[in-house]
């Protein structure tokens, strides 16, 4: 299975989202999982803020663009070919200001794109092209935004990522949410690190079933086409 696993916190060792998709990744492997990486910081490559250049030539027909609209999209387009090219994609970021950092909005802005991630259909609708692949969130917090908190009404992140990557094909990404790992106190912190591990723990285990499953079936396809031929 081919993960693209993409690191969004400007801290770097003290990092809890960064630490947390490391575990993800060894549980995933502990599973018995066959996984190749795809990694990218987007710290370090961060994909460029949306220019005038770059809103003419990605609404300008592919068949139509000139040499320099293709040089204006090539870094965008190489993105997308690598979240298309994934089986599954794992997303590690801290909340900045109630909402993502801003080079992952620069990334979303980036393979958000007609023609690659979304094509138009002939009705007037569109439709995205990453529905195959299995998606994860791992956000970390400092402040509790769970149901019941005082904070809850203030996550813009959450509605933010699903309508982003919804649009894109991302019918149903798993979340797990690292919450209170600043505001508050040492235990509860310790608490929050321990309930994400859990959760991630648990969600390596149901990807590490579903490949067994479609690894499972593929055989049986194969089996059934060695058998009518
Ligand atoms: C610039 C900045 C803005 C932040 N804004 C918020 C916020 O709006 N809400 C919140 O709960 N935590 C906020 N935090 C705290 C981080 O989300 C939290 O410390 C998180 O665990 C950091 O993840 P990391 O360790 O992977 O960098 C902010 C932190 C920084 C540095």
């Amino acid at each position: 299975m081919k993960i693209m696993h993409v690191d969004a916190s400007a801290k770097r060792e003290r990092s809890n989202s960064r630490a947390l998709s490391r575990y993800f990744l060894e549980r995933l492997r502990e599973e018995g999982m066959d996984i190749e990486v795809d990694y990218l910081d987007l710290t370090v490559d961060t994909p460029p803020h949306v220019s005038e250049a770059f809103t003419i030539a990605t609404y300008t027909p592919s068949h139509e663009r000139t040499a320099a609209m293709k040089a204006t999209l090539a870094a965008s387009d190489a993105l997308c070919k690598r979240l298309l090219d994934a089986d599954a994609l794992v997303f590690a970021m801290p909340m900045y200001n109630w909402s993502m950092p801003s080079v992952f909005k620069a990334f979303i802005d980036s393979i958000t794109r007609t023609g690659l991630t979304y094509l138009f259909t002939d009705d007037g609708h569109t439709e995205g092209q990453l529905a195959r692949q299995r998606v994860l969130f791992i956000t970390s917090r400092g402040a509790d935004l769970r149901a019941g908190s005082p904070y809850s009404s203030m996550d813009a992140l959450t509605p933010a990522l699903k309508a982003a990557f919804g649009f894109i094909g991302v019918a149903a990404p798993s979340f797990v949410d690292a919450q209170p790992l600043q505001f508050s106190d040492e235990a509860a912190r310790i608490e929050a690190l321990e309930r994400a591990r859990t959760e991630l723990t648990a969600v390596a285990a149901n990807w590490a079933a579903w490949a067994k499953s479609q690894s499972a079936s593929a055989l049986d396809i194969h089996a059934r086409q060695a058998v009518s031929a």
